[in-house]
């Protein structure tokens, strides 16, 4: 079958098709059917099943023969160390910590936060919960003890998992004083935290706290798989929204199983025992889906990459590690494409290595530039893949289905919807759009397995932020167009998102950081195109009556503000004083007008504007900081 056959089949039968994928997952009580409750907005799939992760992603290969096969390589160029380790390794040490943590009184459904860098250990933390039914929150690196804390009070979780440390090129990560800041900060308050030591850096560690990763395991029982019910949650991944406060997305086990199972044949072409690789980190959800979750459970082996596209120790480290390890997929953001290419645009390092055994490159995150997708089909020769999808998701709206057939590639389109996802394009008032023009893309519920269900702790929030806007449908957020041929094009983000380096972050969330300077009186953050990382954040700031410092020395202050309130992931250097924001006669600040002027784009002037004459001061900001020059 061709993709319209199976995309058809979805579409007559729902159920019967995501009850044929269910067959490929390991139960322990089967699901009677796919979609409960489908008549209201929450609904839920498998719900009456009996399942647990881990023993799909673990214990059913090494059953089936697969012990001997290297489930996860390290492969770590800022260490300079590879580690492989085998499917029964992995089940022994994955039962060990889960049988150490719940000697300390984890149990299902529980909270268990993981901040990791990318290591082993930050897989085997996220199975290890996932065997008890304990429901695991990665919270990323590079984000600071202030976004730490507002999770731990979210997520109100009985136990921490960190390392020592993590390693960025030319600094160390002190992680340990990050958790304890973190936690110093919140209201909610862990019973203990487990540190994986580092040889780089081994934290001090409070007696009957902070428990070390190999004392706590020593003399345990291994544990078993705890079954859980289809609808219990695997884990929450908190993700940015519009303000201060992220969204708590959450996964249900079963639905997240078999959604993904799927994808990794029909999107990813793999079978299993091939290598497969996703670029990205355990904190952001590739990292949860195609590092961790989705590979294992198909029986693919996974690679953990600790370090960058380049400069670790060059822009020829992705095309080494798919010769050494033999990648049969490749999954990465366009902006690490961009880096490599400004190093070695014509490829001289890929030259030294043979990627033949490759069979395509995917790419997420964030807009494939026409620019990099073709440079990337250039030097290596093979398809690119474009794929759409989100956090919430949890695996690709709109893709190119590889593995069950191979569609055209048209450049700056991640090609059509997914078997399960019904796109479509909207106007305001929730009229489908004709083919061709722009509009909100919304998808109709219910969403397919695998997405999410609600938010942790915040089902109103849920509804206003998806549902509300378009009843009937899941509100994605992006803006795009459908063409006749029903390939999708994502033009932009409805709210104020922005998307740096592939990392999605809020400027709600920076202009709360900003709003707490004392000098400052009012600000705001926009998001400005960038070569490399697509957009930066840009903050204005106006100063409270009376305040008369330097304006750098404000400014430097702001930077540094964001940088330890959210976390050197913001990128937030960009920043400029201004006497006024431009706004419309109803106080509303323009910021998207800003954006253009920045970007030295065309625009018209909003009539709503109060003072157009402002629009001249912040320009003169803008070239202070290197933009608006056009
Ligand atoms: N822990 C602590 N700090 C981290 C971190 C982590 N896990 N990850 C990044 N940071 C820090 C970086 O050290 C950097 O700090 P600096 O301001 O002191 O230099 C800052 O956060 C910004 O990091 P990054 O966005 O990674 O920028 P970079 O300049 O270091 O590297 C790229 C640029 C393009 C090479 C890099 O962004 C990259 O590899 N991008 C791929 C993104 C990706 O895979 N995204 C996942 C979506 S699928
Ligand atoms: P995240 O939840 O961090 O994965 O970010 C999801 C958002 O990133 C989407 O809503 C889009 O705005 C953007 N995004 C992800 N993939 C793509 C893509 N292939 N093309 C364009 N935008 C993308």
């Amino acid at each position: 079958m061709g993709y319209k056959d199976v995309y058809a089949s979805w579409q007559a039968d729902p159920e019967n098709f995501w009850m044929t994928q269910a067959e490929a997952i390991s139960w322990d009580q089967k699901p009677t059917r796919a979609l409960t409750s489908p008549d209201t907005d929450l609904y839920e799939w498998f719900a009456d099943s009996m399942v647990n992760t881990c023993y799909n992603a673990v214990d059913r290969h090494v059953e089936n023969g697969r012990g001997d096969q290297v489930a996860i390589i390290h492969d770590s160029p800022i260490t300079n160390s590879i580690h492989k380790i085998t499917f029964a390794e992995l089940k022994d040490r994955v039962a060990s910590l889960a049988g150490a943590l719940a000697a300390k009184g984890i149990t299902k459904g529980d909270r268990v936060i993981i901040y990791m860098p990318m290591v082993p250990e930050a897989l085997e933390a996220m199975l290890a919960c996932a065997r008890l039914g304990a429901i695991h929150s990665v919270v990323f690196g590079g984000f600071a003890s202030n976004e730490l804390a507002v999770r731990i009070d979210d997520a109100q979780p009985k136990a921490i998992i960190a390392a020592s440390c993590g390693l960025e090129p030319g600094r160390v990560v002190h992680y340990k004083p990050l958790v304890d800041g973190a936690i110093e900060l919140a209201q909610h308050k862990p019973e203990f935290t487990v540190i994986f030591q580092r040889e780089q850096e081994v934290a001090a560690l409070k007696d009957g706290y902070d428990f070390d990763w190999h004392g706590f395991q020593a003399g345990v029982t291994p544990a078993d798989c705890v079954p859980v019910e289809g609808n219990h949650p695997a884990y929450i991944l908190y993700t940015s929204g519009t303000t201060g406060q992220p969204k708590g997305v959450v996964r249900h086990t079963a639905g997240h199983l078999v959604a993904l199972n799927w994808s990794m044949k029909a999107i990813y072409n793999v079978d299993p025992g091939d290598v497969f690789w996703a670029a990205s980190d355990v904190g952001w959800v590739v990292g949860h889906s195609y590092i961790c979750y989705g590979p294992l459970i198909h029986g693919n082996t996974t690679i953990v990459f600790e370090g960058k596209p380049i400069g670790t120790p060059d822009a020829g480290t992705f095309w080494r590690i798919i010769d050494e390890h033999k990648v049969r997929s490749f999954f990465t953001a366009p902006t690490a494409f961009r880096a490599v290419k400004r190093e070695d645009p014509k490829g001289e390092f890929l030259a030294k290595y043979d990627i033949s055994h490759l069979r395509a490159i995917y790419l997420a995150g964030e807009r494939a530039d026409p620019d990099t997708i073709e440079w990337a089909q250039n030097v290596t020769g093979k398809p690119i893949y474009d794929h759409w999808w989100q956090t919430e998701t949890g695996w690709t709206i709109a893709g190119n289905p590889a593995g069950i057939e191979a569609l055209p590639v048209k450049i700056g389109s991640p090609t059509v919807a997914m078997p399960g996802y019904d796109i479509q394009v909207l106007d305001e008032g929730g009229n489908q759009m004709p083919a061709g023009e722009l509009g909100a893309i919304a998808v109709k519920l219910p969403l397919p397995p695998g997405t999410l269900p609600t938010l942790w702790n915040a089902e109103a929030r849920f509804r206003k932020s998806y549902l509300t806007t378009f009843p009937g449908y899941y509100e994605t957020g992006d803006a795009g167009i459908i063409d006749e041929d029903g390939y999708l094009y994502i033009m932009a983000r409805t709210d104020d998102v922005i998307n740096v380096a592939g990392h999605r972050l809020s400027t709600g969330a920076m202009e709360e950081v900003l709003a707490s300077h004392p000098d400052v009186a009012e600000c705001a953050v926009i998001g400005v195109t960038d070569q490399l990382k697509g957009q930066l954040p840009m903050g204005f700031v106006c100063l409270t009556t009376g305040v008369n410092r330097p304006h750098e020395e404000i400014t430097a202050e702001c930077v540094k503000l964001v940088r330890e309130k959210i976390g050197p992931v913001a990128a937030f250097k960009l920043c400029a004083v201004v006497d006024r924001l431009p706004k419309t006669r109803s106080g509303k600040i323009l910021r998207a007008t800003m954006v253009k002027l920045a970007d030295s784009e065309a625009f018209k002037l909003p009539a709503t504007i109060d003072d157009p004459a402002i629009l001249d001061e912040i320009k003169v900001a803008l070239q202070g900081l290197g933009y608006a020059k056009g």
